[in-house]
């Protein structure tokens, strides 16, 4: 597996991916509606919510990264982001499976857990992949409706899809407003205080293109750590209170990463302690 098509790669996400597959060795064509911002990283401009632009631009790959999205709720309308993702999911997994591309990794997200948690509290912490999915913005929704596709086109056609359930993602840069979240235990509780370093994002979706599975298979990735000082219990007890708190030591994620461990062998390598003193 040696020629990677990775969609997205001239985003947040996309870039760390990118970067990580070239340094292991691989093959990488990026896919992108924008250009990279690297200029001697050549994208191939496609959009991927037509069918053709997809088959094509995706055609003599190994297999597919696809990171492609409207990455938020309220950046575009409502029906646009859900028009866009869903479109572009569907395609990326229709034309991999007519193209006989056996693996598709691509980027879900942890909103469908239930975030921002308003309307229901978590069921339970730390949050596994067992948790009810409660979309709260046709965002989720989306990613939703994504896993959906994935559970049935891996059904017919024997191609493995990995669903990375991927928490709010950052950059190095972005440690420098971590501070800012300490004070107030509320201010970052709409995701439990998770994050992800795109560094480790691009580590679970390199080890997702081997990783010994079949079907779908949907994985949480997060940080090993909170974004905040105070331990995962008391914040839980602070905020939560009455929600189960099942095992979880010291400052360590309240987003399980045990099956992508287990499953995949990923490990956290980054962490805003050790950026911000
Ligand atoms: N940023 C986060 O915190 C976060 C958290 C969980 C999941 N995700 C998911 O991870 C993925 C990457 O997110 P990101 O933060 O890197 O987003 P980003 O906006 O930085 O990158 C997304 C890329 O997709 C491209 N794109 C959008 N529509 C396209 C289309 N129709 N055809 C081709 N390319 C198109 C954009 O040009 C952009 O380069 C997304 O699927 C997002 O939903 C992001």
């Amino acid at each position: 597996m040696k020629r990677i098509a990775v969609t997205g790669g001239s985003g947040k996400a996309g870039r760390a991916v990118v970067d990580d597959l070239t340094t292991h060795g691989y093959d990488v064509t990026n896919i992108d509606v924008a250009a990279s911002r690297h200029p001697d990283e050549p994208t191939r401009i496609a959009d991927l919510t037509d069918f053709g632009q997809t088959l094509e631009a995706i055609s003599r790959h190994d297999a597919v990264i696809h990171l492609a999205a409207i990455p938020a709720p309220n950046v575009l309308t409502d029906a646009e982001t859900f028009r866009t993702n869903m479109m572009s999911t569907y395609n990326v997994f229709s034309a991999a499976s007519t193209l006989g591309i056996r693996r598709v990794v691509w980027a879900s997200s942890e909103t469908l857990i239930g975030l921002p948690f308003e309307r229901e509290q978590p069921r339970y912490a730390p949050i596994d992949e067992h948790h009810p999915l409660l979309p709260e913005s046709h965002y989720a929704l989306s990613k939703l409706a994504g896993e959906t596709i994935a559970e049935q086109f891996t059904r017919w056609t024997g191609m493995t899809i990995a669903s990375l359930r991927i928490s709010n993602i950052m950059e190095p840069d972005d440690y420098d407003r971590f501070p800012g979240f300490w004070d107030d235990p509320r201010r970052r509780a709409w995701n439990l205080w998770g994050y992800v370093d795109s560094r480790d994002v691009a580590q679970a979706a390199r080890l997702a293109l081997t990783a010994d599975f079949h079907g779908h298979e949907a994985y949480l990735v997060a940080a090993g750590d909170t974004c905040m000082t105070q331990r995962s219990r008391d914040l839980m007890e602070e905020v939560y209170p009455g929600v189960e708190v099942r095992s979880v030591a010291g400052h360590e994620t309240l987003l399980s990463v045990d099956k992508a461990r287990s499953v995949m062998g990923y490990h956290p390598a980054h962490s805003w302690r050790d950026h911000v003193s």
